[in-house]
């Protein structure tokens, strides 16, 4: 299961950071290549001006396309989610989160405007194709504690509910990838019955040999 955090944090130490980097962690042993998009160490002038074709920028969004599981992390800011985090998803191109499982985590000063994941972040979520979102994960600045080598650490009522949502994303990513498998068998075993479909769609394209009668 190929696992992609998104960092959207303009801040180098980070308290929604620091929730992407607990759930990174738990995930270790069930992502085969866990990796974290740092938006701010993205190029500023490729992402303001949208140089998609920027080395950095076609990386980054290569890796997006390869994930099939997609951590968002984003502080609150102005009642939304951070505006480093939307130059970033401007970026991606239509449908980039279908068929991926989509966790937001974020932080805020208070829970005064928690609600903004759901209209602020979901819709541009669901925007870009991204069917499975979970529940977030968010936490006021009271909830992650300043730690003298981490930078900033999750107090255990967060960690527990990282956990919940964590083992949430994991059934679903799981039920996905079976679900994708199906697919991907029941369209291999449709290819393989085509031929014979259309040669009886059209008649006179059967030829003698194949023609069975029954009486
Ligand atoms: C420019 C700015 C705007 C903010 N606006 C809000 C806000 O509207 N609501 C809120 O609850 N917190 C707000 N905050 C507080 C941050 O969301 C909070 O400190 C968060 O944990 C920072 O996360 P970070 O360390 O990952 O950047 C704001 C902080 C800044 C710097």
């Amino acid at each position: 299961m190929k696992i992609l955090g998104i960092q959207g944090s303009p801040s180098a130490s980070s308290r929604s950071g620091s929730l992407l980097a607990l759930a990174q962690s738990r995930l270790q042993g069930v992502a085969s290549n866990a990796h974290v998009i740092t938006v701010r160490e993205l190029p500023a002038q490729a992402l303001l001006h949208a140089q998609f074709d920027h080395p950095l920028i076609r990386q980054a969004l290569a890796e997006v396309a390869q994930a099939q599981v997609v951590l968002i992390a984003t502080p609150i800011y102005k009642a939304a989610y951070s505006g480093l985090l939307k130059s970033f998803l401007d970026l991606l191109p239509q449908d980039a989160l279908r068929g991926k499982t989509v966790l937001p985590l974020a932080t805020g000063g208070s829970i005064a405007h928690l609600l903004a994941l759901d209209y602020a972040l979901k819709p541009v979520l669901s925007a870009l194709g991204a069917r499975d979102i979970l529940d977030p994960v968010f936490a006021t600045d009271a909830q992650i504690t300043q730690h003298e080598t981490l930078g900033y650490a999750p107090t255990p009522d967060v960690v527990a509910r990282v956990d919940a949502a964590l083992q949430i994303l994991i059934d679903r990513a799981e039920e996905f990838e079976r679900s994708e498998e199906a697919a991907r068998e029941r369209d291999g075993l449709l290819a393989r019955l085509q031929p014979k479909t259309a040669a009886i769609a059209d008649p006179k394209t059967w030829p003698a040999r194949d023609v069975r009668w029954s009486v």
